[in-house]
């Protein structure tokens, strides 16, 4: 959630050259301001908040501009280049596919879209056993959602048709993404309904209990009756940190769903394929949804997403009645099936999780640096975040945020723009692919970032 922008003002860094990383000119560089100020003239103030350089090429887990300067890179795109930037297999596959000979196959089957499924299919538990392509995250939660409230038409009429969500849960910026986000801020161009319903996310923090029974008595606050609830939607750990739900209260959610009729789907949009160290956040969990939402990571870079169901919930709609135009795009799902491969042969998830304590220790580090500025941290996986608050509260303090991240994109680091409540949480996600040196050569920068902010 950018809230700010970052200044356009060259300043003057102090040179940087390691194996990694190499600073040699003011950031931003100044013969790139023109063109961020262009960007900022023609685009809607909303692009505004990224950090101000402008990204060139990509190799692995460093990312580079064309002046030079290059970066260790803690974003991943956006979570998205899980097998680092410029893959060799998927690059084959993309220009493969582009050599077969650029075509559009929407109304009609493809060789690919079905080696693409085929693949999906070692990744997925029983009773998760159809896929539907489509093309982004919101794309796929829209979907969820969709097939929720006709599973609540059908499972118990009309009358079954809330859908329960949680506080600051992110999940895309459509119309009914946004209304099943937790943001308030995020939801002031919609209207007030009683048929979205979020309940406080378990993290420990901003909802210290993290019993189940929290979500039980929410819902009776809101004069919910449990019969009415269609479907029950989260994300496995909450994009706004790196919070995962704790697997016993995910255990009384699925008991919960299973006793109401009511769906469980848990929005993997961030946490699929190897982010946390398992191939998906439920991974840890000891559930199976009924449906779930996945997309970033699951190509390689490319524009795909995909919703996971069940037999019977897939079923629900007939032929032509659940499609989209650029589903199963050709050259996405070649992408997306050298991604997945990569995955599984380079075993990365077990890169994942040999590196996580690594990434574990240096988020502690940070904190300690960042003397007593940082209300909650958390880490799973190659994925942890920072939260500055104010002192001694849950409060959001974004500034320190917003200037930790400028201070190490300056020193070769690159993170996004601060995200979660009031833009105060750091994101931490290298590719998958980051070797030990390198991570630990950025999370090192990060400690020494977070000491100055
Ligand atoms: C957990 C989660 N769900 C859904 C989305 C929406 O995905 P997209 O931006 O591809 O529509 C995002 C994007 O950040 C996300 O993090």
């Amino acid at each position: 959630m950018a809230t700010k922008e970052f200044p356009l003002r060259p300043e003057q860094i102090e040179r940087v050259e390691t194996k990694y990383r190499r600073i040699r000119t003011p950031i931003p560089v100044p013969e790139s301001v023109p063109l961020l100020e262009k960007l900022r003239e023609l685009e809607p103030r909303s692009m505004g908040g990224q950090p101000p350089v402008i990204w060139h090429h990509g190799e692995g887990a460093t990312i580079g501009d064309r002046y030079g300067n290059r970066w260790i890179d803690f974003s991943s795109g956006v979570l998205v280049t899980s097998v680092g930037h410029n893959h060799p297999e998927v690059m084959k596959a993309i220009r493969g596919m582009a050599d077969q000979g650029l075509y559009h196959a929407y109304c009609f089957p493809t060789e690919i879209r079905l080696q693409l499924i085929e693949e999906l299919s070692i990744w997925l538990p029983a009773p998760l056993k159809r896929v539907f392509l489509l093309t982004t995250g919101s794309e796929a939660t829209e979907c969820c959602l969709k097939l929720a409230r006709t599973w609540g038409l059908k499972a118990g009429g009309p009358a079954k048709r809330v859908f329960v969500s949680f506080e600051n849960a992110f999940h895309g910026r459509t119309m009914g993404a946004q209304l099943a986000g937790g943001a308030a801020a995020l939801k002031n161009w919609l209207s007030e309904t009683d048929e979205f319903v979020q309940v406080p996310f378990p993290d420990g923090f901003r909802q210290p209990d993290t019993s189940f029974a929290v979500f039980e008595k929410s819902l009776a606050a809101k004069g919910v009756d449990p019969e009415h609830v269609c479907g029950v939607m989260s994300e496995t750990y909450q994009g706004c940190n790196a919070t995962i739900m704790p697997p016993a209260y995910a255990q009384a959610l699925r008991r919960w769903c299973d006793r109401y009729k009511a769906l469980m789907i848990f929005d993997e949009v961030q946490a699929g394929f190897g982010r946390t160290g398992a191939p998906f956040g439920f991974s840890h969990l000891g559930v199976v949804p009924d449906l779930a939402a996945c997309g970033k990571g699951i190509a390689g870079g490319m524009p795909l997403s995909a919703v996971l169901g069940a037999e019977e919930l897939m079923g629900m709609y007939g032929p032509g009645e659940m499609t989209s135009t650029h589903s199963a795009n050709t050259i996405c799902c070649a992408a997306a099936l050298a991604n997945l491969r990569a995955i599984r042969h380079e075993r990365l998830i077990d890169n994942v999780v040999r590196l996580a304590p690594i990434l574990a220790e240096g988020v502690r580090r940070i904190v300690k640096a960042a003397r007593g500025r940082i209300g909650h941290h958390d880490a799973i996986g190659l994925v942890g975040c920072v939260q500055f608050t104010r002192p001694g509260t849950t409060a959001p303090d974004p500034d320190p945020a917003w200037e930790m991240v400028l201070r190490a994109v300056q020193r070769g680091v690159m993170l996004f723009a601060p995200v979660g409540v009031g833009g105060c949480a750091i994101k931490i996600n290298p590719p998958l692919v980051i070797d030990e040196e390198a991570l630990r050569e950025g999370l090192e920068v990060l400690e020494q970032v977070a000491a100055t902010v």
